[in-house]
């Protein structure tokens, strides 16, 4: 049993080299529970080694774990999986059919913006700065910084009130291959610039929203240009490239759920903020005066959380982190029945330290400091469909809507 497990490792190891990490013909998703401890262990030791790409990590007994295995890693990984006596199931039978499909639909779609497909990050930044044109006195562009490979980024500000109301950070697009993330940071966006537009004439005049669509512009890029499932940043680390742009915030960096190699996912970079794109997003949350609110949107696994992400901990004010998080996850709901889980991220996901959350509210003094994790639940996992945009946009609207007229009445 064991020669096996050595084999099927060896294998894998093989099967490891980055050019076959990119070749996704024949490779699937396959989702694996936990049972008992020494399989959670042995998951997590699998995990460590970094040979698979896991699409969501080992937390506990019970919690399901996604891995993506290549088709020359797939025997093994069954391998590996029937003799810990660990079932799995296919949940993504076909990766290289949805990534040509996303592709597919990426080069029938018009280049202006809309919300029926995805868009690259030179189309979401043009659109940017085509609001603060024709919307003088609602919207405002600023050029904030440059990506290490030199793409300006933005932030939208929009308000008509005092330049120190009550503020409301919204960053999308940390993680490169999250694509749904800054689609429904945009259709968030366009609904309060472009909805009806006397509905939120209160809520504008009374609260600063500032938004970065896409926080990683580099990694976003290259989801278009090269690899769909890339997620770190784009910086050269050695012999291999980029930081897990969401492990390398300074507050209780690298103090565990990250990782000090630089070919893995979620390497938490040489030193905090080594990505200057990082750099630029704290600088701007410093710079903007009273802020109430941060939020994050990733994907996927529907889960509206807040920190601490470094330690199982709650902080002391977690009640009402926890019941704003309940009503505007009631309101999520309440669109298309869509089912959120609420908790501090440790404890709903994984540990995992160096997060913009938790330096936001600990370092950054942002008082309800949110990561939301919108669809799906794996079905198709970070290769979501353009099909689903609008529904993810409209409830995560709602959402975002109960904590924009919660941060109104905030004194
Ligand atoms: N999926 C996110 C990540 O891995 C979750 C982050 C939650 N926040 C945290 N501080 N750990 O980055
Ligand atoms: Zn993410």
């Amino acid at each position: 049993r064991s020669f096996v497990l050595l084999l099927a490792l060896v294998v894998a190891f093989v099967a490891s080299r980055p050019s076959e990490r990119q070749n996704l013909h024949g490779a699937q998703v396959l989702r694996v529970v936990p049972r008992v401890d020494t399989q959670l262990h042995y998951l997590q030791g699998l995990h460590k080694l970094n040979q698979y790409d896991f699409w969501s990590e080992p937390k506990a007994i019970g919690h399901p774990v996604d891995i993506m295995a290549t088709a020359f890693q797939l025997p093994s990984l069954r391998m590996v999986m029937d003799h810990l006596n660990i079932k799995y199931q296919v949940m993504i039978p076909n990766v290289a059919k949805l990534v040509r499909e996303d592709y597919q639909a990426r080069a029938k779609a018009p280049k202006a913006m809309d919300w029926t497909s995805y868009h690259d990050y030179d189309e979401i930044t043009a659109w940017l700065d085509e609001l603060a044109t024709n919307n003088p006195g609602l919207c405002k562009v600023s050029d904030v910084g440059t990506s290490y490979e030199g793409r300006t980024m933005k932030v939208l500000t929009l308000g008509t009130g005092a330049a120190d109301n009550p503020g409301i950070f919204i960053d999308g697009g940390i993680h490169a291959r999250e694509w749904i993330s800054p689609a429904t940071v945009t259709y968030i966006i366009n609904e309060l610039v472009n909805g009806a537009s006397s509905t939120y004439s209160d809520l504008l005049a009374g609260v600063n929203f500032h938004f970065m669509p896409v926080i990683n512009p580099d990694g976003y890029a290259y989801t278009f240009s090269n690899e769909r499932l890339w997620r770190k940043t784009r910086s050269p680390q050695g012999a291999c490239t980029g930081v897990d742009p969401n492990r390398n915030w300074d507050f209780h960096w690298n103090e565990g759920g990250a990782s000090n190699n630089p070919c893995a996912d979620t390497y938490c970079g040489p030193n905090a903020f080594s990505e200057i794109e990082m750099q630029v997003v704290r600088d701007q949350i410093n710079t903007l005066p009273n802020l109430v609110s941060y939020i994050s949107f990733h994907s996927y696994s529907q889960l509206w959380m807040y920190p601490w992400g470094w330690t199982s901990d709650l902080p002391e004010d977690w009640q009402e982190l926890d019941s704003l998080a309940q009503d505007a996850v009631n309101a999520l709901t309440a669109v298309h029945g869509t089912s959120y889980e609420i908790g501090s991220s440790t404890n709903t996901i994984y540990l995992a330290s160096g997060g913009s959350d938790d330096w936001a509210k600990g370092a950054g003094n942002v008082k309800f400091s949110y990561t939301v994790e919108l669809r799906d639940t794996g079905a198709f996992g970070f290769l979501l469909p353009a099909g689903q945009i609008i529904p993810t946009g409209e409830e995560t609207f709602q959402g975002v809507l109960v904590v924009g007229n919660f941060v109104l009445s905030y004194t």
